[in-house]
């Protein structure tokens, strides 16, 4: 869990904006921080400093995209969030996900013709990368592989600039840019997808609570209280994305939770398709909740030994949400 704190805290606002900010302090005095809502987060968590140069790539790409009449474009997050224990972050607790899932996801998207808007825990897994995630390398490699196909592929995605790839580090982070990127969505209506993979902290030290300094081992044992962050899906569903695609994970480690969980998210946000996935099975196999329907996808036993090449089960989950997305579109215009 140790980190050098530079890293963490290298472009960021001093936590003493927010404290100086006389709104959230009233908050913070009037109601205890699980009840609030996902508007006063944003008042009182200060936004990445990085915000404005990632909302200027965003205008860039989506009016690219507009002019382009490109049919189709999703967001995929993906990537665990974390979440600092001291202001001056030395220390911080993570949220468990290789990014895999949203990096193959990401590359079926771009093949199905999407245009693919990539949120990514910063030194994640990337699309083509991580074929080579050892390897600086990277898409240089994969450039320079054999496979005509791949070459062209990648080449296609450069030159029609089908890629944005914009990182995040915090869960608040994640939910300042998880919001600009809806803004800059609204345009393409029931032709945008959101695609969240990444595993996003359920709760936070609020800068306010959090110690200035490097918690001190000098003390003894260490007892941590942490609130709850708001669940973003609400307002994503009807306010900032209202008329998109929208495609949540459920992740459970309990297989008797995972279907009533996800049935659960789906009736309580109202909005497209929950995917459930368990800990230890997530890459062979996942479950579709719908409003309509419940079934599985999976990779047969045939299918997971082979050596050469094997079927990724993303494949499966892009080509039915691709599908299930036109119908969407299709629907939305009549
Ligand atoms: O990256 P890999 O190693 O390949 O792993 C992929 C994965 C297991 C991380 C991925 O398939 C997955 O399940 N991602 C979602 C993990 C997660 O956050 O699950 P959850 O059950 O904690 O949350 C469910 C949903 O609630 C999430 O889709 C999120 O959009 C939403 N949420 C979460 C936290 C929060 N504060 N507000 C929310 O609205």
């Amino acid at each position: 869990m140790d980190r050098k704190a530079e890293v963490f805290n290298a472009g960021r606002d001093s936590p003493d904006s927010i404290a100086s900010n006389p709104g959230a302090q009233s908050v913070l005095e009037s109601r205890p921080y699980e009840q609030i809502d996902p508007d006063t987060y944003f008042t009182m968590n200060s936004a990445p400093t990085q915000l404005p140069a990632v909302e200027a790539q965003l205008a860039e790409f989506v009016t690219y995209h507009q002019r382009q009449e490109t049919p189709r474009i999703v967001l995929v997050t993906s990537g665990g969030t974390i979440v600092p224990l001291e202001n001056q972050t030395v220390r911080f607790i993570d949220n468990f996900s290789a990014g895999t899932r949203g990096a193959a996801s990401a590359e079926y998207f771009l093949q199905a013709g999407y245009a693919v808007i990539f949120m990514h825990r910063e030194r994640s897994l990337q699309p083509f990368n991580r074929h080579f995630a050892q390897d600086k390398a990277g898409l240089l490699d994969y450039l320079c592989a054999d496979d005509a196909d791949q070459v062209s592929g990648t080449v296609q995605i450069q030159t029609k600039n089908l890629l944005l790839l914009i990182t995040f580090m915090t869960v608040a982070d994640y939910l300042f840019v998880l919001r600009s990127v809806t803004n800059y969505l609204t345009p393409f209506g029931s032709r945008a997808m959101y695609y969240l993979a990444a595993a996003v902290s359920d709760f936070f030290i609020p800068a306010q609570k959090m110690t200035e300094h490097k918690i001190q081992s000098a003390h003894g044992g260490l007892t941590l209280t942490m609130d709850q962050v708001p669940k973003f899906l609400r307002p994503l569903v009807h306010e900032w994305a209202p008329q998109s695609y929208i495609v949540s994970f459920k992740l459970e480690t309990d297989e008797r939770l995972l279907i009533p969980k996800a049935k659960h998210a789906l009736m309580r946000y109202g909005h497209q398709v929950v995917i459930g996935n368990l800990l230890l099975t997530r890459k062979r196999t996942v479950t579709f909740i719908t409003r309509q329907d419940q079934f599985t996808l999976s990779l047969t036993n045939d299918e997971c030994q082979q050596t050469m090449s094997p079927p990724e089960i993303e494949a499966k989950i892009v080509d039915e949400l691709v599908r299930q997305h036109t119908v969407f579109v299709v629907g939305s215009r009549a």
